[in-house]
């Protein structure tokens, strides 16, 4: 299997990939399935952030709006600095990413930063946020939304 079906299967594709799509191709028709994060807003106010994390929002809005809108991310459960490693790393390693390793630093010092500012400090907020999504996600895409959350809803909407 090539390594772009891998990382399809492993991102949980239903169906296998067409094999006339290019990898790139193939990441990008993946990146279309919708997320509830998907609903949410798409930009984050910096304008009480630190300057230097105001330069490393604009690589994070240039780079991690390629294949999906910033809402994926923006909205994610995600928080911590451990988790944005592993899923920054993730979305550089997708064929086509174009994202390099210092832009992927910048855009995970970032992540970071506003996840604890936006996310953790706020977590009752963010949480409510998320179940509302999840809401709005249920009535718009009730089929993904079984394959997705169904079950464990609790688990998705927690900050982490
Ligand atoms: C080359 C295309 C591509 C780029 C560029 C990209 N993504 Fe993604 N992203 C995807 C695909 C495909 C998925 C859905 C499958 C998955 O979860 O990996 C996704 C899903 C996500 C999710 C949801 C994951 C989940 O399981 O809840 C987050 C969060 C995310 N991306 C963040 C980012 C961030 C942050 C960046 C910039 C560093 C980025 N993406 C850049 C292709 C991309």
């Amino acid at each position: 299997m090539c390594i772009a079906a891998a990382g399809l299967l492993e991102a949980g594709a239903s169906s296998p990939p067409t094999t006339s799509l290019t990898e790139e191709e193939q990441v990008r028709q993946l990146a279309k399935a919708p997320f509830a994060n998907d609903l949410g807003p798409e930009a984050i106010n910096v304008s009480g952030y630190p300057s230097e994390m105001q330069a490393k929002y604009e690589v994070f809005k240039q780079r991690c709006s390629k294949c999906h809108t910033l809402a994926r991310p923006i909205n994610a459960q995600f928080a911590s600095a451990k988790v944005w490693e592993r899923y920054v790393k993730r979305m550089m390693l997708r064929p086509g990413s174009g994202i390099s390793g210092s832009d992927g630093k910048a855009i995970w010092e970032f992540l970071s930063y506003d996840g604890q500012a936006r996310k953790t400090a706020r977590r009752a907020e963010f949480e409510a946020l998320r179940r509302r999504l999840l809401h709005e996600f249920k009535a718009r895409y009730p089929q993904r939304y079984q394959e997705l959350y169904a079950g464990h809803e609790d688990e998705v909407v927690k900050v982490k």
